[in-house]
């Protein structure tokens, strides 16, 4: 047995995994052997989930079908509907995907895992939903009926539809699927681990993906895109950016959307949302958090660069999907339906070979204690 606590983890393998690799000091990410720059570039949502979760490319008539899968499990229970409805709307949207995932698992009898029919159907359902759940929020929330989901959309363009009820625009939807493709798995982070504790008690693929939706929210991880926005917000300008990013670190206060436990360099999906934000705004119009976050960029990498800190791929996401129109506080819940697809691929994998994790602690209290009575205290 090791005795060395580790903080954190760092450097513990805690599975071994044909999913995805990340050379960190590299700066390589490849999802099963494939470089994330060709995914972005030539393939889709739909065909990076079915590589990430069957291990290979999809032959046409297999993306035909898992695309069809797809787009006929798109519809919620009007049960999860009025949930959302009971919900309160001043919720976090991630905590009400949090909620309304599990209560998927309250619909459909996925607790036999070693049922492979019934997982696979359990994947798709998942990845099917979670957009629709999402979307259904933001509509219920404005006071607006939820959107029946279209299935003569591709899943980005059908998400963008539920969100704002309009003919999505073509730059968008392509936008919005690279961003998926980019955020659908990333080797053994927080959240993928937090739902793989939960699978290996061999809990139904609902609850595994709802404690992965919860880890998730954490302004650590996944909460980190919006809090990035709001920095640059809160800076206002181009001119203010050095003082305010020296102040940070002069403080030692956290800068949002820098720095990784892998990435010692800039992370290789950040330039690549660079590129597409730079797309949309020659199209739609400069943004100005893009200049001032091209700013706290340079003087992060001059400061800290040194320490390995660089953007990582929430610093340019959030900036993307503030440009399309989309809230604050869904970019969270957009990265969850992404990465619902690493989750899910992850969860299979781990159903191949299941052990529960029962890590140790090192215990550190005292021992042998005497019950003192309550008056003696
Ligand atoms: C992602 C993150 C949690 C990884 O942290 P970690 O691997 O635990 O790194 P540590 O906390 O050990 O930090 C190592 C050093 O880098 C510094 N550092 C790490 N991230 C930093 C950041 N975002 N801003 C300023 N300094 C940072 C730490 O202060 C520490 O410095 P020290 O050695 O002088 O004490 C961290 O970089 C962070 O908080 N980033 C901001 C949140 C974010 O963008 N999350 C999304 C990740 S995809």
């Amino acid at each position: 047995m090791a005795d060395a606590y580790v903080p954190g983890l760092e450097g513990v393998p805690v599975t071994e995994s044909k999913i995805s690799f990340i050379d960190g000091k590299k700066g390589i990410l490849e999802y099963r052997g494939v470089p994330i720059q060709v995914l972005a570039e030539k393939s889709t949502f739909e065909e990076t989930a079915y590589l990430l979760l069957w291990g290979k490319f999809p032959a046409r008539g297999e993306l035909e079908q898992f695309d069809q899968e797809l787009r006929s499990h798109r519809r919620v229970k009007y049960g999860i509907l009025d949930l959302i409805k009971c919900l309160p709307n001043t919720s976090h949207p991630m905590d009400i995907l949090q909620a309304c995932v599990a209560a998927l698992g309250t619909y459909y009898s996925a607790r036999d895992v070693a049922d492979k029919e019934e997982n696979h159907r359990s994947v798709i359902r998942l990845i099917a939903k979670l957009p629709t759940i999402v979307a259904a929020f933001e509509r219920i929330r404005r006071g607006d009926e939820p959107v029946r989901p279209r299935d003569d959309l591709s899943h980005s363009a059908n998400f963008l539809w539920m969100l704002t009820e309009r003919e999505p625009d073509p730059l968008a939807v392509r936008i919005m699927d690279v961003c998926l493709v980019l955020h659908a798995e990333h080797t053994m982070n927080a959240s993928t681990f937090g739902g793989l504790v939960t699978a290996s008690t061999l809990a139904n693929p609902y609850s595994v993906a709802s404690s992965a939706v919860g880890v998730l929210s954490g302004p650590l991880h996944g909460g980190a895109n919006e809090e990035v926005v709001i920095m640059l917000r809160e800076i206002g300008s181009v001119e203010k950016v050095r003082p305010y990013i020296e102040e940070l670190i002069r403080a030692k206060t956290r800068i949002m959307g820098v720095g990784h436990r892998v990435y010692k360099v800039k992370d290789p999906r950040a330039p690549i949302l660079q590129r597409l934000a730079e797309q949309l705004f020659s199209q739609k119009g400069e943004s100005p958090l893009y200049r001032i976050a091209s700013e706290v960029e340079r003087v992060v990498v001059e400061h800290l660069g040194a320490k390995g800190i660089y953007p990582n791929v929430d610093f340019y996401s959030g900036i993307v999907y503030d440009k399309l129109g989309i809230p604050l506080d869904q970019f969270t819940p957009i990265f969850a339906i992404s990465r619902v697809a690493g989750w899910m691929a992850h969860w299979l994998e781990q159903m191949e070979r299941n052990r529960l994790f029962r890590p140790e602690e090192i215990y550190t209290g005292e021992h042998d204690l005497p019950y003192i009575p309550l008056e003696r205290r």
